[in-house]
């Protein structure tokens, strides 16, 4: 597969917004006209719909997921296989957070970067994982978790041995993903962020 036609076909796959697509099939609201307004599982949650918000989360993930594997089974033939799946990962990030199908507003990559993660390495991505799931049901926000997951991800993609490409790739990952939650870092600081479980208001 041509290099740019795979970071091509990796935007329009993280492009695909799995929090409006189902709550269409579900036949519920959209998640940018309540809560935070964002369109991610966490908001879906927000609905009280639980199993919307389960599928959102998986095929947010997936969509991650996929972009690295089809550049890790279709680009290594072309040369590039070093950087193609690092590359792919950070194009379906972009896709997430600029998607072409929503005017380009769209969500804050937690679910996304998680499958690029499982893609790059399973351990990889379980072990961020685990810093998510430790500060999620410790302390409550969702927010805070992938704050927390997404300063560690680099260091830990170091110590798992991923190589310059992956780190470069995933640090600017986590630099975006902080950059999306910085309302959320406001609303942290001033006491204001909801927790994992409660419902808010837009805005
Ligand atoms: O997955 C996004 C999460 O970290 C924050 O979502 O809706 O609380 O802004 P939200």
């Amino acid at each position: 597969m041509h290099f740019v036609l795979l970071l091509i076909a990796a935007y329009l796959i993280g492009s695909i917004p799995f929090a409006v697509v189902v709550s269409r099939i579900f036949g519920m609201a959209d998640p940018r006209s309540y809560g935070s307004g964002n369109p991610g599982a966490t908001n879906v949650l927000r609905s009280g719909n639980k199993l919307a918000a389960a599928l959102t989360l998986v095929g947010d993930a997936f969509k991650g997921w996929l972009a690295v594997w089809l550049a890790d089974s279709f680009a290594p033939g072309f040369g590039i296989g070093a950087i193609a799946a690092p590359a792919a990962g950070l194009a379906a990030f972009f896709g997430h957070l600029f998607p072409v199908f929503l005017g380009f507003k769209g969500g804050k990559g937690v679910a996304t970067a998680a499958g690029v993660l499982i893609g790059a390495k399973g351990l990889l991505g379980l072990a961020v994982l685990g810093v998510w799931l430790g500060v999620a049901f410790t302390l409550r926000y969702s927010s805070l978790a992938a704050l927390c997951a997404a300063l560690a991800a680099p260091a830990l993609a170091y110590l798992f041995d991923l190589g310059p490409n992956w780190i470069t790739a995933i640090a600017v990952m986590s630099a975006l993903l902080v950059w999306r939650h910085k309302d959320n870092i406001k609303r942290l600081v001033a006491g204001q962020e909801s927790r994992i479980g409660s419902k808010k208001k837009a805005g």
